[in-house]
């Protein structure tokens, strides 16, 4: 017969056979350039990025679906050629800084626990909304560059209404990283742990 163990049991024991593993996972990922700084200074650039094509698309965006009371400044003669242009330029270099960004934090994906609670859940799911949309944006926008539709749903909508996302997300995520990020702003600031991102 199965022996009966009592859920607090069961979790003990699960905690107990993950929780060195997941610290060696976390020993076997750490690398020198992993670490908060990097986080930090791959993460503004991508910041900036988003930020810049955040707006040159929410320029296009209202070209295109003017809303009544606003003008928007359609001079001089090539403004929206540069906007446009640069959006394309830019958005196409987000999938390199992302995923040069992924690649410094991904181990955090493997600590333990995974959450301490309500808030760390929240703040995960949002760091969750941030990836996914941050990595489906670009790949879309690189599609739509080569005229190819290999979905059902309207290009246009979809991508304005995932930007708003992810700026909301990444609003959030810069919010609750703020203190890591002033601690790493420059070269001299905070220590570096152990070459390897903070595991708390
Ligand atoms: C679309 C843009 C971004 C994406 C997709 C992204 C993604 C991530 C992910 C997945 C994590 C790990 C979170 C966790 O497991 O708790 C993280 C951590 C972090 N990010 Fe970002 N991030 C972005 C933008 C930024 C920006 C703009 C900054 C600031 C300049 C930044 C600074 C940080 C810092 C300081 C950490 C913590 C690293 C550590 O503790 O060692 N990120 N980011």
């Amino acid at each position: 017969m199965t022996e009966h163990v009592p859920r607090t049991a069961l979790v003990d024991r699960l905690d107990a056979a993950i929780r060195p593993r997941a610290a060696h996972v976390q020993r076997a990922l750490a690398s020198p350039v992993r670490n908060t700084r990097m986080a930090v200074v791959v993460g503004r650039v991508l910041g900036l990025a988003f930020v810049v094509c955040f707006l040159t698309g929410l320029y296009s965006h209202v070209l295109q679906s003017p809303l009544d009371g606003i003008v928007t400044p359609t001079r001089p003669e090539h403004l929206y050629g540069w906007t446009q242009g640069t959006h394309v330029v830019v958005g196409s270099m987000l999938l390199p800084l992302l995923l040069a960004k992924l690649w410094v934090v991904y181990p955090r994906l493997f600590r333990w626990p995974p959450l301490s609670g309500v808030l760390s859940a929240l703040e995960r799911g949002s760091v969750a909304v941030l990836v996914a949309t941050a990595l489906v944006l670009p790949v879309t926008g690189i599609l739509n560059i080569l005229e190819w539709y290999p979905w059902e749903f309207s290009f246009r909508r979809t991508h304005f209404a995932l930007a708003w996302m992810l700026i909301g997300a990444l609003a959030l995520h810069i919010a609750v990283q703020l203190p890591a990020i002033r601690a790493h702003w420059r070269r001299d600031d905070g220590d570096v742990v152990d070459g390897g991102v903070r595991d708390d």
